[in-house]
């Protein structure tokens, strides 16, 4: 198997860490020799009811039952796409009342995108410095990192880029932005929150100049940071709101939510303002229905406080220099990317998964189930300390 994963199924890395899954349950993943790994990365943020929820199977199992796909996005009435829908905006702010479903959250980026371009008639993008928002070319243009995009241009024209949390930088936002995108907290960049009232204030800039505020809720969503969604916490409310990864409860999925007014701009001038064969998929839907409702009916989204609580407790090491982000999407610092690494792939070998970010190489992702138990963080954070004790010693005494 090893051999024909690197043969046949494309990689983009030269590293992958090539674990051979068997099964997985809870908050342990088991690879083929039944050993098994506590996960503090939950799939990148996509599993916040840990592997094999019973109550998310369940409802994939009844839906398999009853019918896969049988048409294309929006012409048919599926129930778990309806529900789905209804559900978030429930939970949503009065504006946030209507929600296209995607594949992926690139593909819901795509459509936000587009939608502020529709809607202001205006072409300009503004995005943020280190921001990460997927990697399809519109996704592709807004991400803030030129290195990893310079190969694949050209990109979309009209993007421009300001520093996160630079309230110097909102002028750059005037009456030719059609919209404006940032997450709620920086993920890639190192999970970097915003500052007391930034995001407030790019907001009554963009109301001021008639463009759109697209919040990526992407990675922050669905129950992570003691809110159900990332902007609570901000007292900003955006006129588009993208979710995806945690929404899916562990089957791939996008969404992106306006109101009834800005969405219905997508039916008409041109119609078929965005299109996909699968997206609202019923399996999808029901399994991300199925995770909403626990999520929001249970108490997992006020105990991610007390659990980020527990973690920075527990994650005191003078190899750990910092702890950063809100609930349970934390990231710590190393000293060096070569501690990080290291601790990472040894972490492994003693079974437990933690993971990178993507542009910020000295962090390590905790990014665990919201289900995670106060006795399963313990097991996890004492690995951690252990090995940073062993990679202590061993620079020490160089
Ligand atoms: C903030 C953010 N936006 C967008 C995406 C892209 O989502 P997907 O990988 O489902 O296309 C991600 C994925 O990591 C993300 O973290």
């Amino acid at each position: 198997m090893q051999a024909d994963f690197k043969k046949y199924q494309a990689q983009t890395s030269p590293h992958p860490l090539a674990m051979e899954i068997s099964h997985a349950n809870g908050s342990y993943i088991y690879d083929t020799n039944n050993k098994a790994y506590l996960d503090f990365v939950a799939g990148v943020s996509a599993c916040p009811l840990g592997h094999n929820h019973p109550k998310v199977v369940k409802a994939i199992k009844k839906q398999l039952d009853s019918y896969m796909h049988v048409m294309v996005y929006g012409e048919y009435i599926q129930k778990p796409a309806v529900e789905l829908t209804k559900l978030l905006s429930e939970h949503l702010p009065e504006n946030l009342e209507k929600t296209y479903l995607t594949n992926s959250g690139t593909e819901a980026i795509e459509g936000a995108l587009k939608l502020a371009k529709r809607a202001t008639g205006r072409s300009e993008i503004i995005a943020a410095n280190k921001a990460y928002h997927g990697n399809t070319m519109g996704a592709m243009s807004v991400m803030g990192f030129e290195e990893r995009k310079q190969a694949f241009r050209p990109l979309l024209p009209d993007v421009k880029f300001i520093d996160f949390n630079n309230e110097a930088h909102l002028n750059k936002i005037t009456t030719k932005t059609a919209g404006v995108i940032l997450e709620s907290i920086q993920g890639g960049a190192g999970f970097i929150e915003p500052t007391p009232n930034y995001l407030e204030k790019v907001k009554a800039r963009c109301a001021q100049v008639g463009a759109l505020l697209i919040l990526d809720e992407i990675q922050p969503g669905i129950g992570r940071t003691g809110r159900l969604f990332g902007f609570e916490n901000y007292n900003c409310v955006p006129d588009i709101l993208v979710t995806g990864k945690g929404l899916g409860g562990g089957l791939p999925i996008g969404a992106f939510t306006a109101s009834g007014k800005l969405m219905d701009l997508l039916q008409d001038n041109p119609k078929l303002g965005h299109i996909t064969t699968f997206g609202g998929h019923p399996v999808i839907a029901a399994s991300a229905l199925a995770t909403l409702k626990e999520i929001t009916e249970s108490n997992l989204i006020e105990e991610t406080l007390e659990k980020e609580k527990l973690f920075r407790e527990l994650l005191a090491h003078p190899l750990i220099k910092e702890v950063r982000g809100k609930g349970l999407m934390l990231a710590f610092l190393t000293p060096s990317a070569e501690i990080t690494n290291a601790l990472i792939l040894k972490c492994e070998k003693l079974g437990l998964i933690l993971f990178w970010l993507l542009f910020e190489p000295k962090a390590v992702r905790i990014t665990p189930p919201l289900t995670i138990s106060k006795d399963e963080i313990k097991e996890g954070c004492q690995i951690i300390l252990g090995v940073l004790d062993e990679i202590q010693q061993t620079t020490t005494s160089k």
